[in-house]
């Protein structure tokens, strides 16, 4: 039989998505086949503490894990030769040797490039995409320079403003024009997730405190034409030769899939095999393979799609780390396509490896 390999699983993050990560990370560790991996389990506090943990995933799931006294705090060690990380306490640290990191965390200093670059750096193995990739991917305005400098996919129409030096209400004046007083609009942080500081105008007179409420998570916002139209979302795994799965669509009870209707709303649901035309889906699965490559990704991604009456397919994001709860869409569309969630671990911890090596 093949060695064990060890496999750390990183979750939390000082993110605005700390909570749906440390969901996403107890289910990939409810899934994970403890005959091939030895697993380890690392938490970042969202003040951005690292503390190696042995805490249950329900303890992880619920947010307890936190004051578990077990826990021992970990340093990253920048040792390439001896990959691996330090844990206890100070004077009294031992070492633990990694083969693979899973960082299971969404948002920002998690899928933006930031842990990517440091696990570069100490020559660890890692699943998805490396700093460029993840740090594109999750700038909503460079993902649209990029795909549109490609011409891979047709994109919503946006404008981009920075905060710095700008009034909020001549920033809604200059967006209003840049519409020529079109509405609905949607407000969102170039650098969130999860529907975070995203708000739907309706009329001019919302748009500034949209604008504030977006520049509260992100020095960079994007506004967007509404696209009015059926949510789609494929899944795509693979390192330079990709495979996508079929096309999955997004029920939303609310007014838009906004953070309740992602996470508590049970109202919303999702489903694998959405009634689509075949050239539809077709065109839809091609386009996130050219979104992919066209991103550098590497791993995995998620990418979502509009679908309007009138049958327009519109990109709206990538994700370098999707949802990986028991209700998400990306472990949901493999499993249709007849891969299990324990198979996509391997398979991920595999193109980790696979990329490192090349
Ligand atoms: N241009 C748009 N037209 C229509 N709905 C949108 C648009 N942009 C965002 N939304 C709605 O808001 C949700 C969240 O926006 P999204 O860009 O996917 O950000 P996040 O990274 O937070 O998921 C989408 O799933 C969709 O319901
Ligand atoms: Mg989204």
């Amino acid at each position: 039989m093949e060695q064990k390999k060890t496999v750390l699983v990183l979750f939390g993050g000082v993110s605005s998505e700390h909570e749906i990560s440390r969901i996403s990370a107890a289910s990939v560790l409810k899934q994970m086949n403890r005959e091939k991996y030895t697993i380890l389990k690392a938490g970042i506090t969202k003040t951005g503490k690292w503390m190696l943990t042995e805490s249950a995933p329900e303890a992880i799931e619920d947010g307890t894990w936190e004051s578990d006294p077990a826990n021992r705090p970990l340093l990253l060690s920048l040792n390439a030769e001896n990959p691996g990380f330090y844990a206890g306490d100070e004077g009294r640290q031992e070492h633990h040797g990694v083969d693979v990191v899973f960082p299971v965390l969404h948002g920002r200093n998690g899928e933006d490039g930031t842990v990517q670059g440091m696990l570069q750096m100490a020559g660890i193995p890692y699943v998805g995409s490396d700093t460029a990739g993840s740090a594109a991917c999750m700038d909503k305005a460079m993902t649209k320079a990029l795909v549109s400098q490609a011409e891979a996919a047709d994109q919503a129409k946006c404008c981009i403003i920075h905060r710095i030096g700008v009034d909020p209400e001549e920033a809604a004046e200059g967006a209003d024009a840049f519409f020529e007083g079109r509405y609905p609009l949607f407000v969102k942080p170039a650098r969130a997730g999860s529907s975070v500081g995203i708000t739907k105008v309706k009329e001019r007179g919302a748009l500034g405190q949209a604008i504030r409420t977006a520049f509260a998570q992100d020095s960079k916002i994007l506004v967007e034409e509404a696209i009015a139209g059926r949510e789609l979302e494929v899944a795509v795994l693979g390192n330079e030769d990709p495979v996508v799965s079929g096309v999955g669509e997004i029920f939303t009870a609310g007014e838009f899939y906004d953070y309740e209707a992602k996470y508590d709303d049970i109202g919303s649901r999702t489903s694998v095999k959405p009634d689509l035309p075949e050239e539809t889906e077709l065109q839809i699965r091609e386009t996130a393979l050219r979104i992919y490559r066209t991103m550098e990704c590497r791993g995995l991604a998620r990418v979502d799609f509009f679908l309007t009456e009138g049958g327009r397919i519109v990109f709206n994001e990538i994700n370098t780390m999707p949802g990986f709860t028991k209700i998400s869409m990306y472990p949901a569309l493999w499993e249709a396509s007849g891969i299990g969630y324990p198979a996509l671990i391997d398979e991920l911890i595999r193109l980790a490896e696979e990329r490192e090596t090349q």
